[in-house]
């Protein structure tokens, strides 16, 4: 069978990859990725995620058995509804469904509803009403744009002013633009924070190693929030028992809230969580894979990927197998500034093979020949399994010193908090 996957980063990289060593795949293309996936023999196909008839017509006219769609913005944009209506299979949630992502008071009301643990909220479009509401919880507090920002349009602030900056920045100064027309406030979650993420169809599903991102951009947490710099699963320190009461306090109930609102769910939710006090809390849903996330849970999956979410879309039970020893860990490679402005062009290292994968993100080859150059603002990840997370740091480290990195960047403490 031939597959689709629509999306072009390093979590694209890691499904289609995945995908085409699945047993009876034998070709599996996406739009538009990036050039340096094409060293894995996947195919790139000239068609943006927002071109819904054209993305249509290829599938049909290649023979796509389904296509998996990788980015938040192509599911809130629809994309699953029009390949349906086209008579076409594809992975992920329908606009309504992604709801739960690209709106954040749509999923703040479905957690209220059904009984999800999450923080304290209010929902503001009114600045004078949003700044009274921050005064009277005080501080730390968060400010969050009600639409997608690309991960970036949440303010932690550690004290009044910095909340009342933010929300003015996105109330009145439209820093967000539509996203930020309204913001959500809430409530600080202290804790340790993981993500957890489930293959899904209806009221049946899956749940996939727990991971761990790291969202800012340089050592130590510091830094400007970015897509994410690096990952590892499992994350050892955190019980099967949180794991446990993940699923029944929060997993459970969302999936069958969405059913009931008649907007049952399809694809991959992501779960982001935070450990507090009183257990397990929401911060966010995201209806997608996570992107470095995907790129070392995939890594881990032992059964065929291709039958797996055949199965899933057949609604069969599908037979789901992970890797149970070691863990898994990658360091992103990003462009000197991101994720404010950054270069394009910059010769990259030789892809490397074996037990160190290579996922691009952000790669181009050059113009008249196969050099690979960097593209965009994460550019590669490495990724590898070990016995242990310190064990991992050191393969990948020890191959990162080996590579020109001139004019990139990469956190050196990757994994540093299961130690
Ligand atoms: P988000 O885009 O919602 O994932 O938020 C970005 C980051 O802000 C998260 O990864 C958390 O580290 C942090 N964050 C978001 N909401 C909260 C919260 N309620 N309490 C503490 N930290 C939060
Ligand atoms: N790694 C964070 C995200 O995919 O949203």
């Amino acid at each position: 069978m031939k597959l689709l996957v629509v999306g072009s980063g390093g979590r694209e990289h890691a499904i289609a990859k995945k995908l085409l060593e699945s047993r009876d795949v034998e070709q599996v293309f996406i739009a538009p990725g990036n050039d340096g996936m094409t060293l894995d023999g996947l195919d790139l196909v000239n068609i943006g995620i927002s071109e819904h008839s054209k993305l249509i017509e290829f599938a049909k006219e290649n023979d796509i058995a389904w296509s998996f769609i990788g980015p938040d913005d192509a599911l809130a944009a629809g994309i699953v509804d029009d390949f349906n209506q086209a008579g076409l299979k594809a992975f992920g949630p329908s606009r309504l469904a992604a709801e739960l992502e690209w709106s954040k008071d749509f999923a703040k009301e479905i957690m209220v509803k059904y009984g999800v643990p999450t923080a304290a909220y209010g929902t503001f479009s009114d600045f004078e009403e949003a700044k009274a509401y921050i005064e009277k919880q005080g501080a730390p507090i968060v400010v969050k744009a009600d639409g997608l920002a690309l991960g970036k349009g949440v303010v932690v602030a550690e004290t009044v002013e910095q909340a009342v900056e933010a929300a003015h920045d996105m109330l009145l100064d439209n820093k967000f633009g539509d996203s930020g027309a309204r913001v959500v406030i809430e409530e600080f979650l202290d804790g340790e924070e993981f993500s957890l993420f489930a293959f899904v169809n209806g009221d049946k599903f899956y749940i996939l190693p727990t991971a761990q991102d790291h969202k800012r951009a340089y050592d130590g947490d510091k830094g400007p929030n970015t897509g994410g710099m690096g990952a590892y699963a499992p994350v050892p320190h955190l019980p099967q028992s949180v794991v446990d009461q993940s699923v029944e306090t929060i997993i459970k109930p969302v999936l069958k809230g969405m059913i009931a609102e008649g907007r049952s769910y399809l694809g991959v939710l992501y779960a982001g969580l935070i450990l507090t006090a009183d257990g397990p809390k929401v911060i966010e849903f995201n209806s997608r894979f996570g992107d470095p996330e995907t790129q070392i849970i995939l890594p881990r999956l032992t059964s065929d990927f291709a039958q797996n979410i055949t199965d899933i879309l057949d609604k069969k039970e599908p037979a789901i197998t992970w890797l149970n020893e070691g863990v898994t860990l990658g360091v992103v490679v990003a462009s000197e500034g991101y994720p404010l402005d950054y270069e394009k062009g910059l010769p990259l290292p030789e892809k490397t093979d074996g037990d160190i994968i290579t996922y691009y993100a952000g790669a181009k080859f050059a113009e008249n020949s196969r050099a690979l150059l960097s593209n965009g603002g994460r550019v590669y990840m490495l990724v590898t399994t070990a016995d242990t997370v310190s064990a991992a740091q050191e393969k990948i480290y020890d191959q990162l010193k080996k590579q020109d990195t001139t004019g990139l960047f990469y956190r050196r403490d990757i994994g540093g908090k299961a130690l």
